[in-house]
């Protein structure tokens, strides 16, 4: 369906947990969260019954999202109720990918089409030091076995972070050039846990794109769905190179989504703290032709744009693995 401003809504990222076995030091404070009650976050039925509803609407893609997808227990079995429902045409997740690479088979036999991957070192010590422990080699066996299995294009976001990984933006560039994976760089946003988070670790995509072009030649290619980054293929290489800039060149005009939170709030806009609790009208036996018309309502009130370069705001209290980014 179309929002008030004659946006196309088409995709829907659910956040089907707030919990993480990992500990980003942008996401997630290092005593890790507070877990929600089971009975808070939305259960699979709820799921289910949503992504009915939205369809209804048009939306056609799901991804899955966190926290880290998953660590929810039977997040397989989730996968191919969702990709039956009628009018989902892809059902895709976004991970860490630590734990992806012993479910990848059963998760692609149940209909999941893609996956991206957050990794932002290729170091192990630096990847171990942003995830507060996490494993590089389990992170990087993850994004082999989405190759592997022909997940075709695996996408690998890098949210890049001065003094951190700014140094690694030519071997992230080499690694597309190596496989066929789609690396994405990310500008860091002024989102998740802001004690980390400072206007002098960012970077912007501008100069990202100049250190790679002095080394890679980047041939523009067709923007594949409406999603934020700009696509590039490297000239020669396996692979591809996109951008995402959200603080330098918002994307608001062409935005296609809305969120879900694990707790059943949905978003229209990830910088609008406004939500709609659908948890509790589930809870009260809403049907479907309602719930879908209660989406609707908040579809068309979708914001036109974010304000992030405002900052985050103080009224914006959730954070990015509740909303899951
Ligand atoms: N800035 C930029 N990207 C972020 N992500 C999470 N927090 C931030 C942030 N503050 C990224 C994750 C993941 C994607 C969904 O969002 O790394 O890849
Ligand atoms: Fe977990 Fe992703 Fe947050 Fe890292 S960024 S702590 S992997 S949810």
């Amino acid at each position: 369906m179309l929002d008030n401003y004659g946006r196309s809504i088409s995709y829907i990222r659910m956040s089907v947990t707030d919990r993480c076995n990992l500990r980003c030091r942008y996401c997630m404070p290092e005593s890790g969260i507070k877990k929600l009650e089971h009975s808070k976050i939305l259960s699979f039925e709820d799921i289910i019954a949503i992504a009915e509803a939205v369809s209804d609407l048009g939306i056609s893609k799901i991804r899955l999202t966190g926290g880290e997808p998953l660590v929810r227990t039977k997040i397989t079995a989730l996968v191919e109720c969702l990709a039956a429902v009628k009018g989902i045409e892809e059902v895709t997740l976004t991970t860490n990918g630590t734990l992806f690479a012993r479910m990848a088979r059963a998760l692609h036999a149940g209909g999941l089409k893609r996956v991206n991957f957050s990794l932002d070192s290729l170091v192990q010590e630096k990847y171990s030091f942003i995830t507060r422990g996490g494993s590089l080699q389990d992170a990087w066996k993850g994004i082999l076995a989405a190759m592997e299995i022909g997940m075709h294009p695996v996408k690998v976001n890098v949210v890049i972070i001065k003094g951190f990984n700014d140094d690694e933006i030519l071997d992230f560039a080499e690694l597309a050039y190596k496989f066929p994976l789609q690396i994405r760089f990310i500008e860091f946003m002024p989102v998740g846990d802001l004690l980390f988070w400072d206007q002098s670790k960012v970077i912007s995509i501008r100069e990202v794109k100049s250190i790679i072009t002095k080394q890679y030649n980047l041939l523009h290619t067709a923007q594949v769905g409406n999603g934020p980054a700009e696509q590039f293929s490297l000239e020669g290489g396996q692979g591809g190179i996109g951008f995402i800039s959200p603080l330098s060149n918002h994307f608001c005009a062409k935005c296609n989504r809305i969120r879900l939170t694990a707790e059943g709030k949905l978003r229209t806009c990830l910088y609008d703290h406004h939500e709609t609790d659908l948890k509790s009208v589930l809870l009260q036996g809403i049907n479907r032709a309602e719930l879908a018309q209660m989406i609707a309502q908040a579809i068309i009130r979708k914001p036109e744009r974010h304000y992030m370069n405002g900052g985050w705001g103080a009224n914006n209290n959730r954070k990015m693995y509740q909303i899951g980014g």
